[in-house]
């Protein structure tokens, strides 16, 4: 039928299959990549795949910042073997898990031994209850349970909705900020490579921040961006945005058709009057905004892994289809989701007693931050941070931040996080985590 409508003559394989043969054959040889090693070749005694690199990995200027970190410190105390570290580096939390949010992770644990507790594959977007409970405890209402997204961690949700937006997109992100933003944006194939000069990745949009606009951007000269990444309380700034700054940023994503990706992982630490926890206090952020979170750093998580993400349905993509449906779909495809075990605890957490356990762990490492505040006051440092977020940022007064993160690791012990380490903006700071023992601090 085919051939009588076009005319093409199709013709049965045994009398074409030699021709065809003849002419891949040739396509084959025109189309071969001469630089590319033959399948399973051996170069220098390495049995190589014929699989090419993802060409971005190349584009990374260094490995990830928190285990170049620790790979410093471990090759200090091999070199150093008595050497008594104190660690006030990346933000792990070090007190234990508090008892009643102990005890739900000890139930949601017990039950999987018994024949009518046991369950098996869980609900992608979490467990209905803990869902609800998440709604109404910490947003007040203000989002529905079905828009929240229950994961094993804000990380790993940048990462998946990375994965969401694709290759195509631009973003930018606050400099300095943390580092997920640009490693995955890099790796997912959004940006071009690194400016030597700058230190700034091609195709990304770097907003400055830093004491001399108080750590908010100058939304008025920031070129648009599709995504934009902000994190409030921030790290590793430790800066705070108000409700005005906050309303700008909505209203500017707004009207620029930005998607906005507020990362409120240290919210609770917040202590300043009338400072947004969420994103969603604030007027015109369905329309443009989705929040990332997580009980790792208030509820000892860290180790424990429960974050979410909450996806409003009136964020729409420019077609007007539901950014909320594709991000459902991410977590269909690669997630099974989070841990029924883990949301159990997640459970208590959002109890009465789980919340006031919670405020405990807060204060233990707002104190810290006091105290770590104080030291570098005291010895006639410009300090940031440390009042809204557990994260104090010191102003090294021109001095290499790398140079500063060795100098200290060598002659005092002490481990911290190079500013430069979050992007060319933190070059000349660093930052100290109060996620420590108390008598690290002291
Ligand atoms: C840090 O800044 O120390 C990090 O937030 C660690 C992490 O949670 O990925």
């Amino acid at each position: 039928e085919i051939a009588e409508v076009t005319g093409v003559q199709t013709c049965a394989l045994p009398i074409c299959a030699p021709p065809m043969a003849a002419s891949l054959a040739i396509a084959a040889t025109a189309f071969a990549a001469p630089s590319r090693p033959a399948v399973g070749a051996e170069r220098a005694g390495v049995q190589m795949s014929g699989v090419a690199r993802n060409a971005n990995f190349g584009k990374l200027q260094a490995g990830y910042l928190f285990p170049e970190i620790g790979r410093r410190r471990s090759a200090y105390l091999a070199a150093n073997p008595d050497a008594n570290i104190i660690s006030l580096g990346i933000g792990d939390t070090t007190q234990p898990v508090p008892s009643h949010i102990l005890s739900g992770l000890v139930a949601g644990a017990s039950k999987l031994g018994t024949k009518e507790g046991y369950s098996g594959y869980g609900a992608e977007q979490g467990m209905g209850p803990l869902r609800e409970k998440i709604a109404s405890a910490l947003y007040d209402g203000k989002v529905d349970a079905t828009e929240v997204f229950v994961s094993d961690g804000s990380k790993c949700d940048i990462g998946r909705l990375q994965m969401m937006f694709g290759s195509g997109v631009t973003s930018a992100v606050q400099d300095p900020s943390y580092p997920v933003y640009v490693d995955t944006s890099v790796i997912m194939g959004q940006t071009a490579d690194m400016d030597a000069t700058s230190k700034q990745y091609g195709n990304i949009v770097y907003m400055p921040c830093n004491p001399s606009n108080n750590f908010f951007p100058d939304l008025s000269s920031t070129p648009r961006a599709d995504v934009v990444y902000f994190c409030s309380p921030n790290n590793p700034t430790g800066a705070a945005a108000s409700r005005e700054q906050l309303q700008q940023l909505v209203d500017w994503c707004n009207k620029q058709g930005s998607i906005l990706v507020f990362d409120a992982a240290y919210a609770p630490f917040i202590r300043s009057a009338d400072v947004p926890k969420s994103i969603f206090e604030i007027e015109g952020a369905r329309t443009c905004a989705i929040e990332v979170n997580s009980f790792s750093k208030y509820a000892g998580f860290t180790g424990v892994r429960l974050g979410w993400t909450v996806v409003p349905k009136e964020l729409v993509w420019a077609d007007g289809s539901s950014v909320a449906a594709d991000f459902n779909r991410i977590m269909c495809t690669v997630f099974n989701g989070a841990s029924n075990v883990v949301q159990s605890g997640a459970m208590a957490c959002l109890d009465k007693d789980g919340l006031a356990e919670i405020q405990v762990l807060i204060d233990y490492y707002m104190e810290n931050a006091a105290m770590l505040r104080q030291a570098m006051l005291d010895i006639g440092l410009e300090v940031h941070g440390g009042t809204d977020a557990p994260y104090v940022f010191v102003d090294l007064e021109g001095k290499s931040s790398w140079d500063m993160f060795s100098e200290l690791l060598e002659t005092a012990q002490v481990v911290t996080i190079p500013g430069a380490g979050f992007g060319p903006g933190g070059e000349g700071f660093l930052r100290l985590s109060a996620f420590a023992p108390r008598e690290a601090c002291e």
